[in-house]
């Protein structure tokens, strides 16, 4: 699997520019601050700089082995048994919970008895709490002590997708480093050196079209590769049905016609080939955005001007945009747009 090879190791291979940056500096701090909240979107590197951190200050071989020396060389080496066992997830000092499954205050008490004792093999015990934000408030207020004066072995790591729920008494206790998305080109990056070193020579137009539609996650980007590799995809065309793409043009097509039958039955089998509807209403969206703009008078590059008024296309818009917001919410994927679609048609035919 590409995102378990390509996770990274070392601090220089953390693609997210931002975030590389922020972790240097803060370990090259004089005094290193004891609690962080790791926050951002789904597969933008949070558990592997976790990982990455905890190696960094326990290595045996960089200057965090060295009692006196300022803090130049902070790369963990990689080589060194702690190193590896912490790669491994076998080091007894580095402690990972998922708060999604021990949200509970018994869970966070015997965390925090944890906390008490000295590292066994390594110079700190790293607590790297994942879903952070899935903790009880029991947990949390039992937490709250101990993230105000943690022991001088301890280091804890609270990641989280949604640093709103994290209480403030929690997260102003703790130095925040945001994650946000991962940014194009910051995944074009990352895209072509797992390219490179896979020797997959792929059209540059390829890691553009990825970068676009992986919901600006560095996990779901090289999953998209790995396939391109598996499936030995080649052509613009095929790469853009795999990803769903070339559905936007097809669907138009059939609502230009008002064939409401053929709509719906392409819809269906669109959904029952996995294909994905956030991208679907996102290229839906970007084309008509393009379309209202020609109607407007605005000269816009296009394939082609869609046969539809102008308040079809805003009215289609506007139905798209409600469907786009309830995608989170909906038990069935394919249900919103095909509310906006029936009532599309519904609400262009009194017309
Ligand atoms: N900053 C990055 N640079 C390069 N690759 C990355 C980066 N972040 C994530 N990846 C890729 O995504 C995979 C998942 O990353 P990781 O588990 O660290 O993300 P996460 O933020 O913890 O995600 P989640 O919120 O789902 O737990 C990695 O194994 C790697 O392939
Ligand atoms: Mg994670
Ligand atoms: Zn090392």
């Amino acid at each position: 699997m590409f995102y378990l090879k390509y996770r990274p190791q070392t601090i220089a291979e953390i693609d997210n520019s931002k975030v590389r940056e922020l972790i240097i500096k803060i370990l090259r701090s004089y005094h290193l601050p004891h609690a962080y909240l790791f926050f951002g979107q789904k597969g933008t590197g949070k558990t592997s700089t976790a990982r990455i951190f905890a190696k960094a200050i326990n290595c045996l071989n960089n200057d965090f082995s060295k009692e006196f020396s300022s803090k130049e060389n902070i790369e963990p080496c990689n080589q060194c048994d702690n190193c590896l066992s912490i790669k491994n997830s076998n080091f007894a000092d580095v402690i990972e919970m998922d708060a999604a499954s021990n949200r509970g205050i018994d869970e966070i008490k015997n965390l925090i008895r944890e906390t008490a004792f000295l590292p066994m093999v390594g110079r700190f015990r790293v607590f790297i709490i994942d879903e952070a934000h899935m903790i009880t408030t029991e947990g949390f207020n039992a937490l709250l002590k101990t993230l105000e004066e943690p022991p001088k072995t301890a280091f804890f790591i609270l990641a989280t997708t949604n640093p709103e729920k994290v209480p403030k008494t929690i997260a102003s206790r703790c130095v925040q480093v945001s994650f946000g998305k991962a940014s194009k080109s910051d995944l074009i990056k990352m895209l072509k050196k797992v390219a490179k070193s896979e020797n997959l020579s792929l059209a540059d137009n390829f890691y553009e079209i990825i970068s676009r539609h992986c919901d600006y996650s560095f996990r779901d980007a090289v999953k998209i590769l790995e396939e391109v590799a598996i499936q030995k995809i080649t052509t613009t065309e095929d790469l853009e049905s795999f990803l769903g793409i070339r559905g936007k043009d097809i669907l138009l097509e059939l609502v230009e016609k008002k064939d409401i039958q053929k709509t719906f039955a392409w819809l269906v089998e669109f959904s029952q080939n996995g294909g994905n509807f956030k991208n679907l209403i996102e290229d839906l969206l970007e084309e008509l955005r393009v379309q209202l703009l020609i109607k407007r008078g605005l000269k816009v590059e296009v394939n082609r001007e869609i046969n539809l008024r102008l308040n079809e296309i805003s009215l289609l818009m506007k139905l798209l945009l409600q469907a786009y917001q309830q995608l989170k919410y909906s038990p069935v994927d394919s249900l919103p747009l095909e509310i906006a679609l029936n009532d599309f048609y519904n609400q262009t035919d009194k017309r």
